[in-house]
């Protein structure tokens, strides 16, 4: 059974995942910040096991989903999609009425498919390239 669970503390499954995948995985260092405490945390759990991850949080004019993350275990089962179509429902529950992401190049057609268009420049997350993505609510 898949279930996901909000939270409005980072929560220690979100953190194990984070650290396995983007720091263990993907070798970044500066994983943890100070949105983590003004974010909401979504955690996807497979069978009461965590799984998989992402936050959400308020910027000026939009919300950003963020630290989308799948343990390898459990990828291609469309839980990246089931953790975005939660987070995109969460923002349209907040009123928000638009979603940014910052999200790894390399990804840029997942999230095409998910129904975001990059505007913007390219840039760099300790060395790794970056494009901006929008999509309405
Ligand atoms: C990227 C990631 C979150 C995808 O998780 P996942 O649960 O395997 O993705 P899903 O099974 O929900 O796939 C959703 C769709 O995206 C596609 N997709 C998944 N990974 C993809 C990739 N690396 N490149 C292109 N498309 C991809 C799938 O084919 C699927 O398409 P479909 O709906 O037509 O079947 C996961 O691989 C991961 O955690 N990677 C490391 C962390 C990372 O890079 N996070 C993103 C930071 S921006």
């Amino acid at each position: 059974m898949v279930v996901v669970k909000v939270y409005e503390r980072l929560p220690e499954e979100a953190i194990l995942i984070r650290t396995n995948v983007f720091m263990n995985e993907q070798g970044f260092e500066n994983e943890f910040d100070s949105i983590d405490e003004k974010a909401v945390h979504l955690v996807l759990f497979e069978n009461e096991m965590p799984i998989g991850t992402c936050r959400i949080f308020k910027e000026e004019d939009h919300y950003t989903i963020g630290r989308l993350a799948v343990l390898k275990r459990g990828r291609g089962k469309g839980y990246a999609k089931r953790l975005v179509t939660d987070a995109r429902n969460m923002v349209k529950e907040f009123g928000g009425s638009k979603i940014v992401i910052h999200a790894q190049k390399r990804l840029e057609k997942m999230y095409e498919h998910f129904g975001f268009k990059s505007f913007g420049i390219e840039d760099l997350d300790e060395g790794v390239a970056h494009v901006w993505m929008t999509k309405k609510v």
